[in-house]
């Protein structure tokens, strides 16, 4: 999540260099002919897979060396206090920006996709958040017709990925942070942890929610992921800095494998074909279009993001016959859901004023704004660097405390929700001539998702609290769904991305009840004490009419969570991938991505990205033995 608010730190205090050797920095012309696989972003889920196929270099049972090469677009990071202090602001140069098209349950306004483009993808530059749905929300995976990919089929590589550190006995007095390292790994290369800093009006915001009935939860990440909880962050300690998947899977020692090379600042524009077979891929410097290609001999994985993974592939001829023919791209495979499917968490944004909270706030707020501290954010810097204590050891764009909240506790008037959202009918929501497979899906999705609506064991509702005079609210478990299409066959153009906000009412409906949960909770006692007053969208605003126009005036489309665009689902409800995350129809082509997940957890999206990533290096792993599957 990133806030509207932004700072640029006037921080000239420490002095950094870009960590770069020859083998890091190798240009094309050092690179092989021929590699086992070509890994396609070096992001978070392709440094995963990239890692632990070179592990290992013999691989499972062959004598032989497996070749890995990575292609990423983006630059590695150059190390600077925006990409491992957690209060300071991402660098904006590893950040995309794409701009939705009109969305018209929006009003016709557009919307901003926020991605990473770095070595590390995302992690480089999100909010931090290290958290994981609830059971239910991976045993959707498997009901959709994926065998292995339930909560319990996960949990090890939720394991396999994290070393995760509890919080200092300080902070567990104080909040909700449980030491039970039984769902948690010890050994994996991701740090989990708690800043050793929290901001004392966060309390009140606990024991308001506590107030009003809901459940203050120490382990949200054993399987149910609600209530109001103090997140675990991609925090490494015990230098208490960011760990983003640069950090855990490539610098050091992986990157300098023999069998392992990268190439950065270069776009793969194309995956060629020897039949139905991947057998390469071609690329090009970042901003230019002079392209080279290299072959591979077993597998091209796919690791692009759920923005730039469904534009690769239609560039390369697999997705919706109508939109390859009319660019007059080849067709190498007809897949109608290559693009659709496309899921992300719209977000709302409530402005308070604390008039009686005199204390600090997060340092990095805007200093224009008058309750800035500039005295105070110094303070706090020089002691993050002295002794990595204080307020930037909190994450700057959100903090860390959430609530995820059932439709049940948000709403005594759940039942209307969902006998609503009953009438709606898929077919006349989606956009005209969606292919009826693409409508089974959302249908069959849909189904469940009025399952988990009516449980208390997953979250509709995420709310933030960061001690800020701010809270966002999030429709977790959104029913509509929008598209990510090419419109050009240049692959330096975004392709179109459509997130289809409010297509379906219900999402409208959830974050009313949202909205009016918050005001209950801001006149609880507890956030009484501190003087909260709503100021947007503030109390002209009454009626649940009022609310939805106010939302639809406001709301934004994304939480930065983008999936789905290649869902791992059968053929016939519009997938791309089975459930080894090959594409249907093509030798030696898989892909590991968030844009991988049929269904949005009701989570922050990263652990369950490298999750996935790390089942997804498992299967390929074991493929490895069955001979002859490639060529
Ligand atoms: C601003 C922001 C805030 C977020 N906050 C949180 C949070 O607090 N908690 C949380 O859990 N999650 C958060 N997320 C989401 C999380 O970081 C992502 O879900 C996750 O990193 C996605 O991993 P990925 O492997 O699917 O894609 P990415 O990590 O995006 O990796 C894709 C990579 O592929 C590269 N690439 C793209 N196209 C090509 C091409 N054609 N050739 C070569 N390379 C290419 C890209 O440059 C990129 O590095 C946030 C994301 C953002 C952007
Ligand atoms: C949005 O745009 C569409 C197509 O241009 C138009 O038909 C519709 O009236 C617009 N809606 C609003 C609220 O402006
Ligand atoms: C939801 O409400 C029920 C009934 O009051 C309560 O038992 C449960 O703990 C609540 N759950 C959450 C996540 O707050
Ligand atoms: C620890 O954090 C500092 C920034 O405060 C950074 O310079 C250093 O590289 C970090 N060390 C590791 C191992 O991440
Ligand atoms: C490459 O393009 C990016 C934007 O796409 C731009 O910021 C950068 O300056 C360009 N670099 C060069 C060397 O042209
Ligand atoms: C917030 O409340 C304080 C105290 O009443 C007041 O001085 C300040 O102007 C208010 N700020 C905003 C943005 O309303
Ligand atoms: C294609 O889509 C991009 C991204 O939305 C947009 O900038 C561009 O104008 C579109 N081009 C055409 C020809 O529609
Ligand atoms: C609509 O949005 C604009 C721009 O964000 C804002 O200034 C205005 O107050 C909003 N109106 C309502 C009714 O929410």
């Amino acid at each position: 999540m990133a806030f509207a608010l932004l700072l640029r730190l006037a921080c000239a205090c420490v002095f950094y260099v870009t960590v770069c050797d020859a083998k890091l920095c190798r240009g094309a012309h050092d690179l092989k002919a021929e590699y086992d696989y070509v890994v396609v972003g070096g992001g978070t889920s392709g440094l995963v897979v990239a890692n632990r196929l070179t592990e290992n270099p013999h691989g499972k049972s062959s004598s032989k060396v497996l070749n890995v090469l990575v292609i990423e677009l983006g630059d590695v990071d150059d190390g600077s206090p925006g990409t491992l202090v957690p209060g300071i602001q991402t660098p904006q140069k590893y950040w995309h920006t794409y701009t939705s098209v009109p969305q018209k349950g929006l009003n016709n306004r557009t919307s901003q996709l926020y991605t990473g483009e770095v070595v590390g993808g995302g992690t480089v530059i999100n909010g931090m958040f290290f958290n994981r749905g609830s059971a239910l929300d991976y045993d959707a995976w498997e009901e959709l017709g994926n065998p292995g990919w339930g909560w319990e089929d996960l949990l090890p590589y939720f394991k396999k990925s994290e070393t995760y550190s509890p919080a200092t006995p300080q902070i567990q007095a104080q909040y909700p942070a449980s030491p039970d390292l039984r769902p948690h790994g010890t050994r994996g290369p991701v740090g989990s942890s708690y800043p050793p800093f929290s901001f004392d009006q966060i309390r009140n915001w606990f024991s308001g929610w506590a107030s009003l009935g809901v459940l203050v939860n120490p382990q949200p990440n054993a399987g149910m992921a609600v209530g109001a909880i103090h997140s675990s962050l991609s925090l490494a300690q015990p230098n208490v800095s960011r760990s983003s998947a640069a950090d855990a899977y490539f610098r050091g020692e992986a990157s300098q494998r023999e069998n392992f090379d990268s190439l950065t600042a270069h776009r793969v524009v194309q995956i060629l074909f020897e039949g139905k077979t991947a057998s390469g891929v071609e690329y090009a410097p970042r901003n230019g279009s002079q392209t080279s290609h290299v072959k591979v001999s077993r597998e091209v994985i796919v690791a692009a993001g759920a923005a730039r993974s469904p534009q690769l592939l239609q560039l390369s001829g697999i997705g919706p016959r109508e939109l390859l023919t009319g660019l007059d791209i080849p067709l190498v495979k007809e897949l109608p859901g290559v693009g659709y499917n496309f899921q992300d968490q719209p977000s709302y944004y409530i402005a308070l004023n604390l008039t009686k909270l005199s204390g600090p706030i997060p340092a990095w707020v805007d200093p224009t704004s008058d309750v800035y501290h500039e005295k105070y954010a110094e303070q706090q810097l020089a002691l993050y660097y002295a002794d990595r204590e204080g307020a930037y050891t909190m994450p700057y764009q959100a903090g860390s405390d959430v609530a995820f909240l059932p439709l049940k506790n948000v709403t005594s008037d759940y039942a209307k929700v969902i006998d609503h959202a009953k009438t709606i009918d898929i077919d006349d929501i989606s956009p005209s001539g969606t292919d009826p497979s693409i409508i089974r899906g959302h249908k069959a999705q849909v189904n469940i998702l009025l399952r988990h609506y009516a449980s208390r064991d997953t979250a509709v509702h995420e709310s933030t609290f960061n001690g800020s005079p701010l809270m966002i609210i999030v429709a977790l478990k959104p029913l509509s769904r929008g598209s990510i299409l090419i419109n050009s066959t240049d692959p330096k153009t975004d392709p179109q991305v459509d997130f289809g906000t409010f297509t379906h009412p219900t999402d409208v409906d959830v974050l009313v009840a949202s909205l009016k949960k918050i005001r209950e909770l801001l006149n609880s006692p507890a956030m009484q004490e501190l003087g909260a007053i709503e100021l947007s969208p503030g109390h002209s605003v009454q009626s649940d009419a009022e609310i939805a126009a106010a939302l639809i005036n406001s709301t934004l489309s994304s939480w930065q969570h983008p999936v789905g665009t290649l869902a791992m689902m059968p053929e016939d409800l519009g997938g791309v991938l089975d459930p080894e995350l090959r594409v249907y129809g093509i030798e030696g082509l898989r892909v590991v991505d968030a844009s991988m997940m049929p269904i949005i957890p009701a989570s922050h999206t990263s652990s369950t990205v490298y999750a996935v990533a790390e089942k997804a290096a498992d299967l390929i792993k074991a493929s490895q033995s069955e001979s002859g599957q490639y060529r």
